[in-house]
């Protein structure tokens, strides 16, 4: 017996033996004995070598790991989490209808439910794979086995678990010794020192004596009715003097928190003493030409041009012909109610002057609504200017022809 032997087995380490270690000269010795030893009916006990030895688990009669099942299960679970997740606070808890769509269906649902898979499942990975290997744990027997720490560089050992149902050290041994095991030594439960600090174990019981703390806090803060304020922790952002929106307030006569504006008060620049230019209208006619504040130019109509495929095409479409997005999704679902926008083009509105083009914007009219207070004035005007260069590509002749090409076609 060597060395390390006597060491192990003196009273100084002392503790309850923990189980039977034996080391092996090569691979072939390891895989026969694993054979044996597992032929004997043991079950806890191991086979380490520094490098992979092929046939050792076959030998030991490793049977193949149920994680992947418990990884499908939480998988699954996780599924079934973010689809009931979803379905109760999209269809139950707080039902809202968004562009027609129905409160719950499975294609909408998909991504989340995908995450909970991956992500029930990728926890559920690294906790089983660390609690099926028996980790975390702070220390084993085996380490404290000098001759054991060659199993990283050149021995092959077998160790047998001392709770082993089958454990009998001298039958353990004989067995061991008759597989050609060369040095054969019992090793030991951890002695105190190698058992967890009592400090960890004290920071730990602390730790979770405080975790419920700030829980209970929370839901003091919510549930203890009382006249003075919540619980708050930071004071300047809950408790301020202010008024919530649409709440009375004794302050004024007619009890409105929210006042109007001042009648007659005029913000800074934009006194509307152009009428011509706020209202299109001069008295009560509509103009027929643009305030002289308008430049009608180019940069004019393509300003016009823009806005207006902000404001106008959804309804109207880019080319005036009310097929925009809007109008388009209104029909297609048969929406009774949908009355669809003009033709941009259409003789009743070419011949408008253009103060009721500007009106119209300004003032919606019929079922169309106002877009006054969404578009200042000089855009609305510059979009009447395009408005005009919309119908005039709509309503060409001859006449807007260059002078050459109708030339040529008069003499055909
Ligand atoms: C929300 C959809 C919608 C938007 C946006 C919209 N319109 Fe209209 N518009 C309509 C509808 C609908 C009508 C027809 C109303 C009716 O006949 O009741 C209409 C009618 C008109 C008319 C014809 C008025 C008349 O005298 O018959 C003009 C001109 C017009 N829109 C210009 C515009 C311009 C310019 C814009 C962009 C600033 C705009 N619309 C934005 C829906 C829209």
């Amino acid at each position: 017996m060597t060395e390390t032997t006597k060491n192990s087995t003196t009273p100084e380490s002392p503790g309850t033996l923990a189980g039977i270690v034996a080391r092996f000269e090569t691979p072939e010795t390891l895989i026969t004995a694993s054979r044996a030893v597992r032929d004997a009916g043991f079950r806890r006990w191991d086979a380490h070598s520094p490098m992979p030895v092929h046939g050792l688990d076959e030998a030991m009669g490793i049977r193949l790991t149920i994680l992947p099942f418990i990884v499908l299960v939480a998988g699954l679970t996780g599924g079934a989490v973010g689809l009931l997740m979803q379905w109760y606070t999209n269809a139950v808890d707080y039902p809202q209808i968004i562009s027609g769509k129905p409160l719950f269906s499975l294609p909408a649902n998909i991504p989340v439910v995908f995450e909970l898979v991956v992500l029930f499942s990728a926890l559920t990975t690294f906790a089983g794979a660390l609690l099926l290997s028996g980790l975390p744990q702070w220390f084993h027997g085996l380490f404290a086995n000098r001759a054991f720490h060659r199993v990283t560089s050149d021995a092959f050992f077998i160790s047998i678990d001392a709770r082993d149902a089958k454990f009998h050290e001298n039958e353990v041994r004989r067995l061991l010794e008759s597989q050609g095991a060369v040095s054969i030594d019992s090793y030991y439960d951890p002695i105190k020192e190698r058992q967890i600090p009592t400090l960890i174990y004290w920071a730990v019981a602390i730790l979770v004596v405080l975790a419920p703390i700030p829980v209970l806090l929370i839901a003091w803060a919510r549930e203890v009715p009382s006249s003075r304020p919540r619980l708050t922790l930071f004071m300047d952002m809950d408790v301020q003097p202010k008024y919530k929106a649409q709440n009375e307030s004794p302050l004024f006569v007619d009890n409105r928190e929210e006042r109007p504006q001042v009648p007659g008060s005029v913000p800074r620049g934009r006194l509307d003493n152009d009428t011509k230019f706020v209202y299109g209208k001069e008295g009560d006619n509509w103009v027929r030409t643009f305030p002289e504040s308008v430049p009608v130019n180019l940069e004019t109509m393509q300003r016009g041009r823009e806005r207006f495929t902000i404001y106008c095409a959804p309804c109207h479409g880019q080319s005036g012909d009310g097929d925009g997005l809007v109008s388009a999704r209104a029909s297609q679902r048969m929406e009774a109610n949908w009355v669809p926008p003009v033709q941009l083009y259409a003789t009743a509105v070419r011949f408008q002057p253009v103060g009721q083009l500007f009106g119209t914007i300004s003032n919606g009219v019929r079922k169309m609504p106002a877009y006054g207070s969404q578009i200042p004035p000089a855009d609305r005007w510059a979009i009447v200017l395009y408005l005009q260069a919309l119908q005039r590509s709509q309503s060409g002749t001859v006449d807007d022809l260059p002078e050459e090409v109708r030339k040529k076609i008069a003499a055909h």
